[in-house]
């Protein structure tokens, strides 16, 4: 599904995207990480605010950089959490993957080493599509 040394490069940038998590409110920080279907990578971090619910996941920042720059395919993502356990992507992020990137891979990883590999198509089952 994923190659292993796309997997790793996708892991890495998401650890280093993760450090410069805005989350100084729930206290959980995460990266994320994407590949574009050119090979390259964009990264982001959740970002909180004072408002609590304009809060953007790091799956989204990551995607929207991508998108902003001109990506219109793309073929997996990693996610990187300090939970006990992977955790998948939340809803909205899931609308916004599928949207943009389909059926691709997603790899959860957490600090102390858990990983789970999930398919976007598993994890949005009959999806809002205009
Ligand atoms: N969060 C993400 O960045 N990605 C996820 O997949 C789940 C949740 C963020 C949102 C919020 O800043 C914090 O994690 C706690 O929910």
């Amino acid at each position: 599904m994923i190659s292993p040394d796309l997997e790793e490069r996708l892991v890495a940038e998401a650890f280093r995207s993760r450090v410069n998590s805005v989350s100084h409110r729930s206290g959980f920080a995460v990266g994320a990480a994407i590949e574009a279907e050119d090979g390259r990578i964009f990264g982001g971090c959740n970002v909180e605010n004072a408002t609590y619910g304009l809060t953007v996941c790091a799956e989204r920042v990551a995607i929207w950089k991508a998108l902003s720059e001109g990506v219109r395919r793309f073929r997996a993502v990693a996610v990187v959490t300090g939970a006990d356990v992977p955790t998948p992507p939340c809803g909205a992020c899931r609308q916004i993957l599928w949207e943009f990137a389909g059926d691709v891979p997603v790899v959860s990883v957490t600090e102390g080493g858990r990983r789970k590999l999930y398919r976007m198509a598993d994890l949005l089952p009959e999806p809002f599509e205009f």
